[in-house]
């Protein structure tokens, strides 16, 4: 191992070292984006103006206010383009309009204007691996001959065997089910296949085609003409497929089944000559000598290890990419550890930040997650008919998780509700269950739950119809009971509540620039707690965070606690809590 600090996984410290150090601190004048906290707001989900139980973008802006009083510094909004919602709003119909059910264009715009004004910093979603099967393109191909320009946007193939009824090739759809679909020919006769590696509504685009790589630079500057600040790309290592189209074996949850062998539509080379391009466009928007109008670009590239992640944040590429490696990390000191430090080499060696992300739209909410103790690859999706995790296991570590998380160094995303400390919905009747993972599944070996679960309603008042999520009762998933006693008016205000924490936190983390600061293992670190410091990036102090995973309650070193994750144990850490230390002036690390 290259890097000093990996050899002190699970190490019990004897003897008085220097604490090794892991990532040096950034300049406090870095760009805004290297240690940006960015909340991501789901549109459907956040706030309804109209009170039709789906959120809106009118919604959105009327509770801006909310987010810079939280203290993050952007906002990252899921699509909210014209959809016909079959996997909610990532199958985009039409790239530069809203759909109605959002709003008009004109609301997008008084959204990024109210932001600004704000000093939020906005993100919108980009989603360049496949449109809906409803874009002008996809109706085109198929209005169109085999070999015409019209289907050479998509990835149309004869199908095999003799009578061309057989899938090109084996690939599945990530959402479960064949990657291919058959379509009639114009004359009404079975002809070609199109791939599509999520639901069939959203065939995959040819990035082989130069016409593609045009369409989708007017798009970006379609927006960054509009002011967005940035664009979180969808599927950022799924658009170029090896072009064989090879067989293959092996889950499409992961880009590399075994070292070396990687699957062949995902991270292919060639995906970083796109990244490249984009770059060139966002920086011809940066005004000169003003790194706050730098317009960032951040890869949903579920990659691994994490040297293949950073190759998509090198220099001429992406600005950020999600860390799922530490969303995916259980609760355990060991896992954290390995994987905090393996991302700060791998970042480091490109010179990119890293990013920390705990929850979102696509997975269990940790709230929950922090609570689940079966082994094995996350569950998609919790039923009533699933042991039900200990909802306040759950809070307890996804608040400790969640203190440590700000302590470190880098950019952060928060998704919204989880400064509320909502749980998953995990006993949701199937009628309400929109996610294609949950139809494509259903009734097979694959068969999951899928997300709706993480992506249920805000709750703003404890006593308003639909949690004062919008003026009416309707809600387009339902709401747990549980969510009305977490309400934002309920936690408001209040000391100790997973709100008023957040707020310490951020409020703490953004004065003494600790997302530019330096970070090092501390000599408490060990077998049952996580222990590192951060000196800020102001360098005017040196802040401990330590977890206790273990069962025994932990003493502290000399110092004044800052901020707490729960109760202290007479002046100990306990189980499942993480502190905020500075220690003493002089102490540098
Ligand atoms: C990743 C998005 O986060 C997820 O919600 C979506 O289903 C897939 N990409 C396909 O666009
Ligand atoms: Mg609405």
């Amino acid at each position: 191992m290259t890097c000093a600090a990996y050899g002190k996984v699970g190490r019990v410290t004897d003897a008085p070292t220097l604490p090794d150090l892991v990532h040096p601190a950034n300049s406090p004048d870095s760009p805004w984006w290297r240690d940006a906290v960015i909340y991501q707001i789901y549109p459907r989900s956040w706030s309804d103006s109209d009170g039709d139980g789906i959120g809106d973008l009118p919604g959105i802006t009327a509770r801006l206010p909310y987010l810079r009083d939280l203290g993050v510094d952007a906002v990252w909004l899921s699509p909210f383009y014209v959809s016909p919602m079959n996997d909610a709003g990532y199958d985009v119909a039409d790239y530069r309009d809203i759909d109605p059910r959002f709003g008009t264009l004109h609301d997008a715009e008084v959204l990024i204007d109210t932001a600004h004004a704000l000093g939020l910093k906005v993100l919108v979603d980009l989603v360049p691996n496949h449109t809906s099967s409803e874009h002008e393109w996809f109706r085109a191909a198929l209005a169109a001959e085999p070999g015409s320009p019209e289907r050479a946007r998509y990835i149309f193939r004869d199908g095999a065997g003799p009578h061309g009824d057989l899938p090109p090739n084996n690939w599945r759809s990530v959402f479960g089910g064949r990657g291919w679909s058959r379509v009639p020919d114009p004359d009404g006769t079975p002809g070609q296949w199109y791939l599509h590696i999520f639901d069939t509504t959203q065939p995959d685009v040819n990035w082989e085609n130069e016409e593609v790589r045009a369409e989708y630079d007017d798009i970006l500057r379609f927006w960054l003409d509009r002011g967005v600040d940035g664009f979180r790309v969808d599927v950022a290592h799924g658009l170029v497929k090896d072009q064989t189209f090879p067989d293959t074996t092996g889950s499409m949850h992961t880009a590399e089944n075994a070292p070396g062998h990687r699957m062949p539509m995902w991270d292919q080379d060639g995906v970083h000559d796109i990244y490249r391009r984009w770059r060139r466009i966002l920086d011809e928007y940066t005004v000169p000598g003003d790194p706050d109008s730098e317009r960032i670009l951040c890869a949903e590239a579920w990659v691994q290890p994490e040297e293949a992640l950073a190759r998509y944040v090198r220099p001429d590429e992406m600005h950020q990419a999600f860390n799922f490696e530490f969303l995916d990390t259980r609760w355990d000191p060991a896992g954290y550890r390995h994987v905090i430090t393996e991302s700060y080499r791998s970042n480091d060696a490109v010179g990119a930040p890293t990013t920390w992300v705990l929850s979102n739209h696509d997975v269990l909410r940790h709230a929950t997650r922090l609570a689940v103790v079966q082994e094995g690859y996350r569950p998609n999706g919790i039923g009533a008919d699933d042991p039900q995790p200990d909802p306040e296991l759950g809070l307890r570590r996804a608040r400790a998780a969640t203190t440590m998380m700000l302590a470190l160094p880098g950019g952060a995303y928060v998704y919204q509700g989880e400064e509320l400390g909502l749980p998953e919905h995990t006993t949701m009747p199937d009628e309400w269950r929109q996610d294609p993972i949950f139809h494509r599944t259903k009734g097979t070996d694959e068969f999951a739950l899928g997300r709706d679960g993480c992506r249920v309603p805000m709750a703003w008042a404890k006593d308003e119809p639909s949690l004062g999520f919008g003026p009416s009762a309707k809600t387009w998933l339902p709401q747990p009971e549980a969510y009305a006693a977490l309400a934002v008016d309920q936690q408001d205000g209040v000391p100790g509540s997973t709100l008023s924490l957040y707020r310490d936190l951020l409020a703490y983390r953004r004065k003494h620039r600790f997302g530019h600061g330096a970070l090092a293992w501390h000599e408490l670190d060990g077998p049952e707690t996580l222990a590192f410091t951060n000196t800020s990036g102001d360098g005017t102090r040196t802040v401990l965070c330590l977890t206790n995973f273990g069962d025994e309650p932990v003493s502290l070193p000399d110092g004044d606690v800052i901020i707490s994750s729960g109760p202290l144990d007479d002046g100990r850490v306990p189980t499942d809590i993480t502190v905020w230390l500075r220690l003493p002036t002089g102490h540098d690390r």
